[in-house]
This record gives C-alpha cells, sequence and structure tokens, in this order.
C-alpha cells in the first residue's frame, strides 16, 4: 500500500532522507532540473512541486514548502512524520535587518526568532528558542570556508507579517543584532526538534529594510548559484 497524506502525495515514489525545503515550488523544479541526476516527481497536490534525485550519486529531494510559518511547518511535518524525512534544508531569500549584512550575503540562521504565536501549541512553560542542527551548521560553514565564501551565521526573525505597517519593530530586531527576516525557520525548527531530527536554514539577502539596494539580474543568479554550490554537497555529504 502506498502512504498518501492531505498535503503530499509521492504514490509510492521515494523522497531522500535529506530534503531541501525553498519557499517557491518552480524554485523547487528549476533546482530538481538543474543540479539533480535521475529526477522523479513525488508532489503535485496544490502545485507544491516535490521531486527525488539525485546530487553525486546521493539521493537528495527537493520541495517548495509556500510561504509563512503555517505552510512551511505542515508541509514539514508530514515529510518527517510520514515519509522519514530526517535533514531538512531550508534555502530561500531574506530582508537585511543588520547593517552587517548587505544584499546578495549568504545568511545561515543559526538561530530563529519570530513574532509568531506558533511555539504556543507546543505548551512550554516558558519561551522556546528554535535553533539549527550543529551538524549541518557546522558542514555548511566548514563547505564555506573550503569555497572561500563569507556566511553571516546568526539569528534571523521568523516573521508572520511581509508588508510592514507604521507601527512594525524591524529596527528593534535590528538593534538585538538579528541578522535579517524571514518568514518560516522558526517553525521549521521548532517541528524538527520536536521531532529529532536536523534542520538548517540558509538564505540569500534579496533586499535590505534599512540600506538602499540597487541590484541586477545577474547579482540574483550569481548568489543563488553560491547558495546552491554551498548546499548541495552537505546535503549529499
Ligand atoms: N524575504 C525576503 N525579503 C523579505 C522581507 N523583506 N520580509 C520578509 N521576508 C522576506
Amino acid at each position: 500500500m502506498t502512504l498518501n497524506t492531505p498535503h503530499i502525495a509521492p504514490n509510492g515514489a521515494e523522497i531522500a532522507e535529506t530534503i531541501l525545503l525553498p519557499g517557491d515550488p518552480l524554485r523547487a523544479k528549476f533546482i530538481a532540473e538543474t543540479y539533480l541526476e535521475n529526477v522523479t516527481q513525488f508532489n503535485t497536490v496544490r502545485n507544491m512541486f516535490g521531486y527525488t534525485g539525485e546530487f553525486k550519486g546521493q539521493k537528495v529531494s527537493v520541495m517548495g514548502t509556500g510561504m509563512g510559518i503555517p505552510s512551511a511547518s505542515l508541509y514539514t511535518h508530514e515529510l518527517i512524520h510520514f515519509f522519514g524525512v530526517k535533514r531538512l534544508i531550508r534555502i530561500g531569500t531574506c530582508g537585511g535587518l543588520s547593517d552587517v549584512v548587505d544584499t546578495f550575503d549568504i545568511v545561515v540562521a543559526a538561530s530563529a526568532s519570530t513574532d509568531s504565536n506558533f511555539m504556543a501549541h507546543y505548551k512550554l512553560p516558558g519561551t522556546f528558542a528554535p535553533t539549527a542542527s550543529w551538524s549541518l551548521l557546522s558542514a555548511v560553514a566548514q563547505e564555506a570556508e573550503k569555497q572561500g565564501v563569507k556566511l553571516n551565521v546568526g539569528n534571523v526573525l521568523s516573521s508572520d507579517v511581509f508588508y510592514k505597517s507604521d507601527f512594525s519593530d524591524n529596527k528593534k530586531w535590528a538593534d538585538m543584532g538579528v541578522l535579517a527576516v524571514e518568514m518560516e525557520t522558526a517553525g521549521i525548527y521548532a517541528v524538527a526538534a520536536a521531532a529529532g531530527v536536523e534542520a538548517l536554514s540558509v538564505f540569500t539577502v534579496s533586499d535590505h529594510l534599512f540600506k538602499g539596494s540597487d541590484t541586477t539580474a545577474e547579482q540574483r543568479e550569481t548568489s543563488f548559484t553560491d547558495m546552491m554550490e554551498l548546499v548541495l554537497p552537505v546535503a549529499a555529504g
């Protein structure tokens, strides 16, 4: 019998223990077509495309998560609890908050603060600190060192709000040393922690909330490629 869930229907197709998780399902398709060999598609439900292939002979999957903690956490939950995924690497974009990051830098989330109420459902007697897997984080750091790529490793903000109002507190997060804002990592780290599996988020900075940025298509392409070249050897390691 083949196992399908409400949001993932592989109909028996394989899902690897290591998965790359871009937000955009078309980005997942592009990654599968560009970087993986012997690719099979394992999900089309809601057009949240998922693929399994090989990188340097090792099985790796890639699937979109959609945007925001509710979407990312439900896919993460199903991948871990129904399909045996053990290592989850979110790859995406983030908005720079800190002065120390610039547009097109690579940011790695050692930890993820959040303005979401997602953590409340764990009913913990305090504040949970969503944290990256050290084995994945140290592997990415070693790979960056080998490739001579600069990393910004630190705390990110996983926000429920993309379009900030006049009342928004972005500056306060920046003043706490938070490097960048995105919308999924705290949820993914929490779901992974509760299940005892490994998770890491790696981003390119697509815009900076406090610095002006004048960017070209070529710069966007190069920073995405740099991020993929960093993450793929770790995923296949
Ligand atoms: N991802 C990329 N830029 C972002 C921003 N400004 N806010 C939230 N998520 C983002």
